[in-house]
């Protein structure tokens, strides 16, 4: 059963927060990972959305898309929910791009260790001016990518530092990367799976003729939470899992 005293973070998704006996704690670094598609950028926007409603302001950081396509995006695919642009407007979402390439660039072609002490800086900033209960940041796997081999321990190094600055503003995070495996038979642990307080793993496995998601809680820290193979759906109102076992 669960027993929520209000003291911890809730996903406000629904059927998620029931796989967790009793919430998560607050300042956990949690990886949303999965496959191209399997809707790891909307579940992140749901996140931040449904805390907002509840007065919780919370910035979205964007490396790989344009703030207006982002927002396009999850209109169109949360059409239900009409109350999106209300709640940009009065600054309890506030979405930003933090463009990598450009960083990469100024930072004189090849100095890793620059570009990503910038993007550190510059998150610093927004959190210290904008104040959010909670983050997003969609996605890492851009940088994972620019990074390449040589630079891998920066790119590890740097993302140590980021959850850790999160960690001690006692945010709550959601990092989304993908996976090249899509199913969990093909799952491959990730230097990254260790490092954050929790790894929700979505995957898009191929069920007789279609593809269906289904999502997995590799880990929490800190709390109890269900074993399940949860199968989910993206309808006009937000995420629904639709079966899942109470941890
Ligand atoms: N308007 C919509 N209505 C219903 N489902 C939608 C709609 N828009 C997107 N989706 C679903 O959401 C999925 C994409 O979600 P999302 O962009 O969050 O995935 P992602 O895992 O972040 O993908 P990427 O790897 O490209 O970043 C689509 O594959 C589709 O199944
Ligand atoms: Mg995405």
């Amino acid at each position: 059963m669960r027993t929520n005293n209000g003291n911890r973070f809730e996903f406000g998704i629904f059927g998620f927060d029931s796989m967790l006996s009793n919430g998560m704690p607050y300042g956990n670094q949690v990886l949303i990972a999965g496959s191209p598609g399997c809707g790891k950028t909307l579940m992140a926007f749901e996140i931040i959305y449904r805390n907002a409603i509840k007065g919780n302001p919370g910035l979205i950081i964007l490396f790989e898309q344009k703030v207006e396509d982002f927002i396009d995006n999850v209109k169109d695919a949360f059409s239900d929910q009409d109350d999106i642009d209300k709640l940009i407007e009065n600054k309890v979402i506030k979405i930003i791009n933090i463009d990598i390439m450009l960083n990469f660039t100024k930072a004189d072609g090849n100095d890793m260790f620059l570009t990503f002490k910038n993007i550190v800086n510059r998150i610093e900033e927004e959190i210290k001016s904008f104040n959010p209960k909670c983050v997003v940041i969609d996605s890492i796997s851009l940088l994972k990518f620019i990074a390449s081999n040589e630079n891998i321990l920066v790119y590890r190094k740097s993302i140590f530092v980021l959850i850790t600055l999160l960690h001690n503003y006692n945010i709550t995070a959601f990092f989304t990367i993908d996976n090249s495996s899509i199913s969990r038979e093909e799952l491959v642990f990730q230097p990254e799976f260790y490092i954050f307080d929790g790894v929700i793993m979505l995957y898009a496995g191929i069920e007789s003729i279609r593809r269906e998601f289904t999502l997995e809680i590799l880990k929490i820290r800190g709390a109890a939470h269900s074993k399940t193979i949860a199968s989910y759906i993206i309808t006009a109102r937000g995420f629904s899992i639709l079966s899942n076992e109470v941890a």
